[in-house]
């Protein structure tokens, strides 16, 4: 048997100083501590970032999603909101995050599709710097209006705008979110330029809305379906083929005679890059579950959620969705101006 190479062993009576572990033995005791923390990961409650506004529709998918996940793995999954610059602030944020699966993210069409296209320095690139977990939720786009917009349909609402010029206030959650990049494709398309008035997230722009501060709003259903039953708002179009089930009485663009916008955004949870494949598996098996539970189901589906993407739910499905979308969007918001570059 070949006897093992390297530095003579000290005998009993030598004192040598100590000598840093060799490389191999270091590396095999990080990786096993790093395999066994992985192992038994989560021992202390998670953090998902929702880098909007409380009260919006990503932080509403995030709390309904996280309250069924944190039954299947056995630890709170605690909502921080970190606003900012389209999301863009707390996305940033959970890239930057240790990879130990202690935090993760709730991003969507705007951090994970759009950011690129209108921040040329973004400080994270949306298709390699995180661990995909999975899509939670797909989002129709609704045109949404203050309740006494002089406009009794869609067809009276677009002439209202187009006759308004840039009189009309627009609300949206930051340049590269959802409201600002499906609404810069409907002022195109209607070719109105609109005051543009930022919020923190839709949760407070919708508070607006409801007030009559502002006129009108591009926004993910998810956010508006008590508003639109109580009356409080109106809603003039969903941007689908067909009729959300979620909101029966409320006419597609199609019928609204816009077919040209048709647009549909989504929220998906992600882990920072480097996140072990073990906890990356452990999230994706506690998303998955909470979207069979029947009971989660239905509070997303009572909001309008659209749940038949589910090729999306895993993390290759949602890698994919993320490419797609940051070269579809790159396109559109190029096309409509809206991309600074
Ligand atoms: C929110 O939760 O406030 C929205 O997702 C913001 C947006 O992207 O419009």
């Amino acid at each position: 048997m070949k006897t093992p190479t390297g530095p003579p062993l000290a005998t009993s009576n030598e004192r040598r100083p100590m000598r840093p572990l060799p490389l191999l033995v270091a590396a095999t005791l990080t990786l096993s501590a790093g395999a066994s923390r992985a192992a038994t990961w989560p021992e202390r409650p998670v953090t998902m970032i929702v880098p909007f506004a409380a009260g919006g529709p990503t932080d509403v998918v995030a709390r309904i999603v996280g309250d069924h996940m944190s039954r299947t793995l056995g630890q709170q999954i605690v909502i921080e909101n970190v606003a900012g610059a389209g999301g863009t602030t707390g996305i940033t944020r959970g890239a930057q995050s240790a990879p130990d699966g202690y935090t993760i993210m709730m991003g969507h069409m705007g951090t994970h599709g759009a950011a690129p296209a209108v921040y040329p320095n973004l400080k994270y690139d949306p298709s390699k710097d995180f661990a995909p977990i999975g899509l939670a939720a797909g989002t129709p786009i609704l045109i949404v209006a203050r309740k006494n917009f002089p406009a009794k349909d869609l067809k009276e609402f677009v002439a209202q705008a187009k006759a308004s010029g840039d009189k009309l206030n627009e609300a949206h959650a930051g340049v590269g979110s959802v409201s600002f990049t499906t609404c810069s494709l409907l002022n195109s398309i209607l070719g109105t330029k609109p005051a543009r008035v930022v919020y923190r997230g839709t949760g407070p722009a919708l508070n607006d809305l409801v007030s009559g501060q502002v006129d009108y709003m591009c926004d993910q259903i998810v956010n508006l379906v008590p508003q639109i039953q109580a009356g409080t708002i109106r809603a003039y179009a969903v941007a689908l083929p067909q009729r959300s089930p979620a909101l029966p009485d409320v006419p597609t663009t199609t019928e609204g005679g816009l077919p040209e916008f048709q647009v549909s955004a989504w929220n998906a949870i992600f882990a920072p890059k480097g996140t072990p494949k073990e906890i990356v598996a452990k999230l994706s098996d506690a998303l998955l579950k909470a979207l069979d539970d029947e009971a989660t189901k239905k509070r997303l589906l009572d909001l309008g959620a659209d749940l038949t993407d589910k090729a999306s739910r895993t993390p290759e499905g949602l890698q994919k969705l993320v490419e797609r979308e940051v070269a579809r969007w790159s396109k559109v918001l190029k096309n409509v101006g809206a991309a600074p570059n």
